[in-house]
């Protein structure tokens, strides 16, 4: 095409209104919430930026899937037609499916993983980590080192020689499997090279290790692939997708992510005896193995889906999309992680708040005034979600990173949404001395930063 505009290849069948709360409405349900964007109701929210999962709108061809749907309980033919989506993209033999990721993920780290054990990934995801805690066993995050500013291809990328001492120091027994999540959603929403994922096969190779994808965003990562690897321009995302799925000999996803469907997920793999024991976890859990937790519709939905995000039209416009909203902010001076993500912008509230200490959740503050003065949620990523209570009342110990994640929903908002969340993060980054803390009231033992509530502290000082 001679223009210069990527266009939503798609036209809107099907709206749903948004309420436009006022500040003070938008001020009374931060109060009522604990000052937790997810104890809002989503009809508080102007934008809903607090995730890409389950939040996409489905194509008229997913609908007719829907209407499709066979739901017997053993063998359906829905089921079938899932099965031969995912072995096709995938080429594992066997498939599970189940109601969403952490169910693929709960079931295998029971099967694979035992107390003592250290499980390396790229970054785990929260809940990644969290099932992976729950067995006994460490999650470690093996990513390599860079700086948010930094602009690198590929981000995503695990450090291949901490990966190799890491199974060295603790011992190749105690590592059960290696995970790479691609894209790499809480380091940034950065992509893994092929590269990357053939020299991480290698050293597993080396030791024995299997090695599993945590996949929720393979057609993203290979997008980023054809664009920024050598040798994969002109290779299609599905042939680029199958490759990154031979080098592994596993995965698990949540199909609610590029699977394109509201709820879904599946476990896949090679070995057999691992999935029977899955299977027989499955049926505590989830439900007999021709459904996992799902109806016949949404295994429809999720086949369709499986192909409909692999288009080119839609990559395009995808990865653009979310670039368009990084660089109106980076233009005017906000820094985030280099480059946009593939699902998201991801803020840096470190470098945007440099006087409010970690201790007092910077990037918490930051998600709380993006609701307050815009109705926009987005979501912590800092050490609200993954620091640790410091013993006996001390500080935290601070997370990494202080991010803000902005991630957009597939096929959902139009620009003029985006613009609009773009003026709301310039605005209230233009205020960005005047605020403050937040000191935490109420918090559980995992997971913390579904439930805390929070209060304002009166002024941050370093
Ligand atoms: N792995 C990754 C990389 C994820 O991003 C998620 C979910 C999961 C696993 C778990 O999948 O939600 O279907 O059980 N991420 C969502 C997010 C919730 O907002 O990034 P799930």
């Amino acid at each position: 095409m001679p223009y210069r505009t990527i266009i939503e290849p798609f036209r809107i069948h099907t709206v749903q209104a948004i309420d436009l709360p006022t500040a003070e409405e938008r001020e009374a349900a931060l109060e009522r919430a604990g000052f937790n964007l997810f104890g809002l109701r989503a009809d508080e929210v102007i934008i809903d930026l607090l995730t890409d999962s389950g939040t996409g709108a489905m194509s008229s061809e997913q609908w007719a899937g829907m209407m499709r749907g066979d739901e017997s309980y053993a063998g359906s033919r829905s089921f079938f037609r899932f099965e031969s989506a995912v072995k096709d993209l995938t080429g594992f033999s066997e498939v599970i499916p189940t109601h969403q990721g952490r169910a693929a993920e709960k079931i295998l780290f029971t099967v694979m993983v035992s107390e003592g054990d250290v499980v390396p990934n790229n970054t785990h995801f929260d809940t990644t980590r969290a099932n992976v805690e729950y067995q006994g066993a460490e999650a470690l995050d093996l990513v390599a080192a860079s700086e948010p500013s930094e602009i690198l291809p590929f981000k995503g990328n695990m450090d291949i020689e901490a990966l190799r001492a890491a199974i060295d120091r603790v011992g190749v027994d105690r590592v059960p499997l290696v995970m790479m999540t691609v894209t790499n959603n809480s380091g940034g929403g950065q992509p893994v090279s092929m590269e990357n994922l053939r020299d991480v096969r290698a050293v597993c190779d080396e030791y024995g290790i299997p090695l599993f994808l945590d996949a929720c965003r393979f057609a993203e990562n290979s997008w980023f692939i054809k664009l920024r690897e050598e040798g994969y321009a002109d290779r299609t995302p599905k042939e680029i997708a199958r490759e990154m799925f031979s080098l592994a000999d596993g995965c698990t996803v949540s199909a609610k992510k590029d699977g394109l469907v509201n709820i879904g997920g599946f476990l896949a793999m090679n070995d057999h005896e691992t999935s029977l024991q899955s299977r027989n976890l499955l049926i505590l859990t989830e439900g007999f193995p021709t459904y996992g937790g799902l109806a016949g519709y949404d295994l429809e939905a999720l086949a369709q889906g499986l192909e409909e995000v692999l288009d080119e039209d839609y990559l395009r416009y995808r990865i653009r999309s979310t670039e368009y909203l990084a660089d109106k902010i980076t233009d005017a001076g906000v820094p985030i992680v280099q480059p946009a993500g593939g699902h998201a912008v991801y803020i840096d509230a470190k470098a945007m708040l440099p006087h409010i200490p970690s201790h007092e959740y910077p990037a918490q503050a930051l998600a709380i005034e993006l609701y307050r003065n815009g109705g926009v949620r987005g979501v912590e990523i800092g050490t609200v979600m993954f620091g640790r209570p410091g013993a006996d009342g001390a500080p935290d110990e601070p997370a990494a990173m202080e991010l803000v994640r902005l991630a957009i929903p597939r096929r959902t908002y139009t620009q003029s949404h985006i613009d609009y969340v773009a003026e709301v993060v310039i605005d209230v980054a233009a205020g960005a001395s005047e605020m403050s803390g937040y000191r935490i009231v109420e918090q559980a033992p995992w997971l913390r930063h579904f439930t805390a509530r929070f209060e304002q502290v009166a002024s941050s000082k370093t």
